[in-house]
């Protein structure tokens, strides 16, 4: 069922992938759309007990940003930074924003995590087309599926691509900074 929810990746229209989202960041902050105007964003959904698919796909990102950084670029959220890589939990239930924000930190320190309310994580998932649904273990000793997708927003906070699970780092970093220079031209 992974990547279910994006059938067709060359044809879905800009305007169908983003837009409004309001989640919470480590500080108890507000973190909403406006947060990924000015910088280059790197999306990716996933939660912090996941075993497998999610450590794999954020060594990926974190990969990818190293690659970034090498070549000039400044990672982050903080002024001056060029690209800034959000992890954002569909795990509303287990992972705070504090746990999200750790968990990613410890893939770069560039990240940063964010958590929300059940619907609040719903609405931004439905925003970016994200699937996922957890599976009927009990109590707290439960798997998430979801899509596997990082994706990339421009300065303006327009979806611009995204990268699936057989996008290698050094295809992600590629790609990313082609597209910075273009955007530039
Ligand atoms: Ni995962």
């Amino acid at each position: 069922m992974h990547d279910a929810a994006v059938t067709r990746p060359r044809t879905v229209g800009k305007a169908a992938i983003g837009g409004a989202f309001e989640l919470q960041d480590a500080r108890g902050a507000r973190f909403t759309e406006q947060r990924l105007l000015g910088k280059w964003s790197l999306i990716y959904f996933g939660f912090c007990m996941c075993p497998d698919i999610c450590p794999a796909e954020m060594t990926k990102v974190a990969d990818a940003l190293s690659t970034l950084e090498r070549r000039g670029l400044r990672v982050g959220h903080e002024e001056g930074c060029r690209v800034a890589p959000i992890f954002i939990t569909v795990d509303a239930e287990r992972d705070d924003a504090e746990r999200a924000d750790e968990y990613a930190k410890a893939f770069h320190k560039g990240f940063v995590g964010l958590a929300g309310t059940e619907a609040q994580v719903r609405h931004t998932a439905k925003q970016y087309r994200v699937y996922y649904s957890r599976d009927d273990g009990e109590g707290d000793e439960y798997l998430v599926d979801h899509s596997i997708i990082t994706y990339l927003m421009d300065p303006n906070g327009e979806f611009v691509e995204f990268y699936g699970k057989n996008s290698s780092a050094a295809e992600m970093a590629a790609r990313v900074e082609g597209r910075m220079l273009a955007w530039k031209a």
